[in-house]
């Protein structure tokens, strides 16, 4: 699959070069440092390169909204056309400082992201674990129980392809239903990182999702 990246920092950086590292053709975009795309697209191997985010989006069949929630607008602007491609959305709606969301319990980031991109399908996914579990958790894709990680989408095969993407990077996908449902993701994710960044264990923190009794 071709993906592109647009914001290749933290989560993009990360998710790009392991989505490359997975096989799949990889551009990343839109970094203030055309060098740090360029050392991102030679660590993520031969299937990888740089570009602007036009070029990232021109040919992709899905592309990695990974920035500030201020830099959405720009980004999109800067990517020009995103009709009949699948967004993946790993970016919070928080506020300039990071200290709350500015979108939530009536509508939430990916729906607003699903509002600003009409014929492109929008899902939530990837945003609810830190960038710092991710190398690891590719590392032990093989070894064992997969960590879960959670998506929400409208249309089923954005969904299927994303979910492809989440297990191509070591994790189970678990369906949380709707687009909507990013409503109850986004909050989630600043429980992850209250653990992740301030509890005594450090930010390599990932979930596991458990179901007992006759349904699991
Ligand atoms: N980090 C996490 O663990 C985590 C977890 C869950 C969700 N998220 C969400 O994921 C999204 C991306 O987070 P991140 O941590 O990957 O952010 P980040 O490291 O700051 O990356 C953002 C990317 O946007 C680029 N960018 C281009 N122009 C910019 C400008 N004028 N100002 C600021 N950045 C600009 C940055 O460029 P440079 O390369 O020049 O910095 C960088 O490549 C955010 O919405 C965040 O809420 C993050």
């Amino acid at each position: 699959m071709r993906i592109g990246i647009l914001g290749s920092g933290l989560m993009g950086g990360k998710l790009g070069v392991l989505f490359a590292r997975a096989g799949h053709e990889v551009v990343f975009s839109y970094s203030r440092s055309q060098q740090k795309l360029e050392q991102l697209a030679r660590n993520a191997g031969a299937n990888a390169r740089a570009g602007t985010p036009r070029d990232a989006a021109r040919q992709a069949d899905v592309l990695l909204l990974a920035v500030h929630w201020s830099k959405v607008d720009d980004v999109l602007k800067q990517a020009d056309d995103v009709s009949g491609r699948i967004i993946a959305t790993c970016s919070l709606p928080m506020n300039a400082d990071d200290s709350g969301l500015v979108v939530a319990n009536s509508s939430s980031g990916a729906e607003e992201l699903a509002r600003k991109t009409p014929g492109a399908f929008v899902v939530s996914a990837f945003g609810s674990v830190p960038s710092e579990v991710f190398f690891s958790v590719f590392e032990a894709r093989n070894t064992g129980r997969r960590p879960s990680l959670v998506y929400s989408g409208d249309d089923a095969r954005a969904k299927k392809v994303v979910a492809g993407l989440i297990r191509d990077v070591g994790f189970e996908p678990v369906d949380a239903g709707p687009l909507r449902i990013a409503r109850y993701i986004e909050p989630f994710t600043l429980l992850m990182g209250q653990l992740a960044y301030e509890g005594e264990r450090g930010p390599e923190l990932a979930y596991r999702f458990e179901w007992f009794g006759e349904g699991a």
